[in-house]
């Protein structure tokens, strides 16, 4: 059996998303740049895209800019925020994809900022009074705080955030590239600046995104050149990433409540079925909580096992079993999830994050039980 459990890193395409783009890559070719009807034929298709993700997000056109991804989207909001609006401090927290860190990281190395990382508890819980201590000592601030962690699924409370960033005049920027697709975002309503999306993330293709600015804190471009985007992203667009991104978001919000449904019933299986057959098993941050953790996403620690001590992901890959140590792109490195460390976790359990999609079954949960068991009573 083969089975695909890390939907954090990436999702398989739906084939109406790849039915959609199909067209783009044939007979609809024109540099939607261009003023003949090649050219406007893709335009307009860019442009009701446009509309279509404005629409489902409650927000409008002219605060959607399309980008290469979740990280060229989270740079932008960054780095261009932090220009354009004169912010010297930023508060984020260790528990951020690097997407966001190693940015705030290197606006703090060039001097542009100062950085300020909130501390979290052994669940990965930040502190909502520090917060507001920070954002009352530091008027003008950056706030970044992801919606849902991608490792251990820890949501943040967007609304009380938001409002905290509003009370003291910060930007506020969020992550939002795992929850995009999976949760409905009302951004009239959301007291939220910017957020972004990565489209591989909820079945779209990979190397698409988008970026949200709220129209009162506009920002600079990141990337200069030809006037697409409004002036705002410089280059010919990536027009099949683009209809592909707004197809793939359009299907997730025809049945999100019907999708997370199924998801749900498969994380909760999985939590009783290795609380049941695995003695010792525990879960990472608050990813067995379904009220307080991303659906889609379950971290799981193993008791300590000298026959799979940093084996366990090699193992299960044996097994057909495709599964994630931390985020895409620390799985396959030797360094450990900068998470797990963050939350002290002990380094002589193994964990993995188990990550599902609308595409996964219940059958594929027992079989991995299955196959934990077996690895796991090797030493029984
Ligand atoms: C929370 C989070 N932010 C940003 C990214 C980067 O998104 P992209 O792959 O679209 O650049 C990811 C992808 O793993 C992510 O999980």
């Amino acid at each position: 059996m083969k089975v695909y459990f890390d939907n954090a890193a990436t999702t398989a395409m739906d084939d109406r998303v790849i039915e959609a783009m199909l067209p783009f890559m044939k007979s609809h070719f024109g540099n939607p740049s261009s003023v003949h009807s090649h050219g406007r034929e893709v335009r307009n298709a860019i442009e009701k895209s446009r509309k279509k993700v404005a629409e489902l997000l409650n927000a409008t056109p002219s605060e959607i800019f399309f980008t290469s991804g979740g990280t060229e989207a989270d740079n932008t909001a960054l780095v261009c925020g932090v220009e354009t609006h004169g912010i010297t401090h930023a508060i984020s927290s260790p528990l951020e994809h690097h997407a966001v860190l190693h940015t705030l990281e290197v606006l703090e190395k060039k001097g542009k900022i100062k950085l300020s990382l909130l501390d979290v508890n052994s669940k990965g819980e930040i502190d909502h009074g520090q917060l507001e201590k920070l954002l009352k000592a530091n008027p003008n601030s950056l706030v970044s705080l992801m919606q849902a962690n991608n490792e251990i699924g820890n949501l943040n409370d967007l609304e009380k955030i938001g409002g905290l960033a509003k009370e003291y005049g910060a930007f506020f920027h969020s992550d939002t590239v795992q929850t995009m697709g999976h949760y409905a975002h009302d951004l009239k309503n959301l007291p939220i600046d910017a957020i972004v999306a990565g489209g591989h993330k909820f079945h779209g293709p990979k190397g698409s995104g988008f970026l949200f600015v709220r129209k009162d804190k506009k920002i600079h471009p990141f990337i200069h050149g030809g006037a697409q985007e409004r002036n705002m992203r410089g280059g010919t667009e990536n027009v099949i990433g683009i209809i592909g991104i707004a197809k793939a978001l359009e299907l997730a919000y025809e049945d999100m409540s019907g999708h997370q449904a199924h998801v749900e019933k498969i994380k909760k299986h999985f939590i009783d079925k290795l609380t049941q057959e695995i003695p010792g098993v525990e879960f990472n941050g608050l990813s067995a909580d379904l009220g307080k953790s991303l659906y889609t996403v379950l971290n799981v620690s193993l008791p300590p096992s000298e026959a799979n001590r940093g084996m366990l992901l090699f193992n299960l890959d044996l097994e057909g079993i495709s599964a994630s140590g931390g985020s895409a792109c620390s799985s396959g490195a030797t360094v450990g999830s900068h998470v797990l460390r963050a939350l002290n976790h002990n380094p002589e359990r193994d964990s993995v994050r188990f990550s599902f999609s609308r595409f996964n079954t219940v059958e594929e949960v027992d079989y991995t039980v299955e196959k934990l068991k077996e690895l796991y009573a090797v030493e029984a």
